[in-house]
């Protein structure tokens, strides 16, 4: 799997700053998790740690955080040095991690939409159930494969588009580019149908798999109306799925 963020590493974190990561991505995504406290919580493809001291300072008991890139583990070292919370970090592929633990909760914003192939899923969902207790939940942020590529453009408002050189198909490279302030820089994400992701995770051995569209905060609405979020919640770039 290539994901290569050690260059973007920095301005990836900063872009955690822009309103519809507050509003509409934590919001919708710490919704889905519910109460955290006293949860134990494997934390995939977990970056420079935002979610896993954001639910370590929720209350989680244990928060270990797996992240294929050195600089962005180097990153949530960094944090965890300067404001100690006890999360734990991992540098791993989360396709070779295998079982390192039992976990109440698993979690991943944005981790499937690397697989490149159906097998890559499918492996990947089997060692995210492989760590999961029994009766344990799945909780994921990911690329929305059902997003209709004629409105990639139109979240430029949102401070992102994408953009895709052929068209859809199981692979396809979907290219990512973040503005924040004056600074852009891009990444790939692979577009993999819903219903591939729904074999992989079910295959894995999930028996619930429930979809959910974004959601915009009643702060965000007060800050910069409903009309503003039109969009987003129209087109929904991103998904949120919770798997048990
Ligand atoms: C879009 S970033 C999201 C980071 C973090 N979850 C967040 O929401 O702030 C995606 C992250 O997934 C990591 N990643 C991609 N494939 C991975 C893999 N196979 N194993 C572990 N980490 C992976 C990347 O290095 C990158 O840090």
């Amino acid at each position: 799997m290539a994901a290569d963020y050690d260059t973007i590493a920095q301005q990836y974190k900063k872009s955690k700053e822009l309103p519809f990561r507050l509003h509409i991505e934590t919001y919708t995504y710490l919704n889905l998790l519910g109460d955290v406290t006293g949860k134990s919580i494997l934390d995939l493809a977990c970056g420079e740690g935002f979610y896993s001291r954001e639910l370590k300072r929720k209350g989680a008991t244990r928060v270990v955080g797996v992240e294929i890139s050195e600089k962005m583990i180097e990153l949530a070292t960094q944090e965890e040095a300067r404001e100690p919370l006890g999360v734990e970090y991992i540098l791993s592929d989360v396709l070779e991690l295998g079982k390192i633990g039992s976990f109440d909760l698993v979690v991943a914003s944005y981790l499937l939409n690397y697989c490149q192939t159906p097998e890559q899923a499918l492996k990947i969902c089997q060692n995210i159930f492989a760590n999961l207790k029994p009766g344990g939940r799945f909780v994921t942020i990911n690329n929305n494969s059902e997003q209709p590529p004629a409105s990639y453009l139109l979240t430029k408002k949102y401070g992102f588009i994408k953009s895709i050189d052929r068209p859809l198909q199981e692979g396809t490279p979907i290219q990512y580019t973040i503005s924040v302030d004056t600074d852009k820089f891009s990444f790939y994400n692979y577009y993999l149908s819903k219903s591939t992701y729904e074999w992989a995770l079910q295959s894995a051995g999930f028996k619930e798999v429930r979809w959910q569209k974004p959601l915009v905060s009643p702060q965000g609405v007060e800050e910069f109306g409903q009309e503003f979020w039109q969009v987003f919640l129209e087109y929904a770039p991103i998904i949120f799925i919770e798997c048990s």
